[in-house]
């Protein structure tokens, strides 16, 4: 076992614990790894309060958008899917048997790699194997130069295909100056690689205070 990962965002770990709690495929696979295998490399929340042994608003509010991207994905063919900010998401597993997919997960440096590797080990312990569409990309997506690794990613293995940009849980950490930059990197994204793409996501509520 590998030590110099890194530690990893907070709230991806929240997130991850949050679907565990409403049973979302893969998630339960997901948080074994993290508290046994990655335990070390990974940091926790120092405290999760009441959020996770009661009644809370906040699992519901992360499970609806988790099933809401994917009923949006649902009918959509030959694709390229790129999650930005991807965390500790099992999305990408769901795509793995669909011969007409690309998937692509994008996250901070340290988090993606770590990402990689327990992708990898679901698919290894569950026997998911198949033909493998999910490639890993570390990416901050406020840096301009960086969106077009997504570009030549695209050109590389997705050509043909729709491009189709998600996330969720990302904008409501942005500041406002962040939210305009995004935006712009993703449209200059589709200007520049692919004009008919698409762009999926339920960043539109704020964080509750
Ligand atoms: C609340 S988590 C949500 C993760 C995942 N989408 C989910 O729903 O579980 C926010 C994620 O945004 C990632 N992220 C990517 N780029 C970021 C940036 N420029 N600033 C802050 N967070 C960023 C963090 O690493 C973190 O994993």
């Amino acid at each position: 076992m590998q030590k110099n990962y890194g530690k990893i965002s907070l709230t991806s770990v929240f997130c991850a614990r949050m679907r565990k709690k409403q049973g979302i495929p893969f998630s339960r696979e997901l948080i074994e790894l993290i508290d046994t295998k990655y335990k070390e490399n990974i940091e926790d929340l120092p405290d999760y309060g009441k959020s996770l042994n009661e009644v809370s608003d906040f699992i519901p509010f992360i499970e609806g958008r988790y099933y809401s991207i994917n009923k949006a994905l649902e009918p959509l063919k030959n694709v390229m899917i790129i999650e930005i900010a991807a965390g500790l998401s099992p999305r990408s597993l769901n795509f793995l048997k669909r011969e007409d997919v690309i998937y692509v997960e994008t996250e901070l440096p340290e988090l993606i790699k770590i990402k990689e590797k327990i992708i990898k080990d679901i698919i290894k312990n569950k026997k998911l194997m198949a033909k493998m569409n999910i490639r890993f990309l570390s990416l901050n997506p406020l840096n301009k130069k960086e969106i077009d690794k997504i570009g030549e990613t695209y050109k590389k293995v997705g050509t043909g295909k729709r491009m189709v940009i998600i996330h969720e849980g990302l904008l409501m950490y942005f500041t406002r100056e962040e939210k305009r930059k995004f935006r712009d990197n993703i449209k200059y994204l589709f200007e520049n690689y692919a004009k008919d793409g698409l762009w999926i996501t339920t960043d539109l509520s704020r964080l509750k205070k």
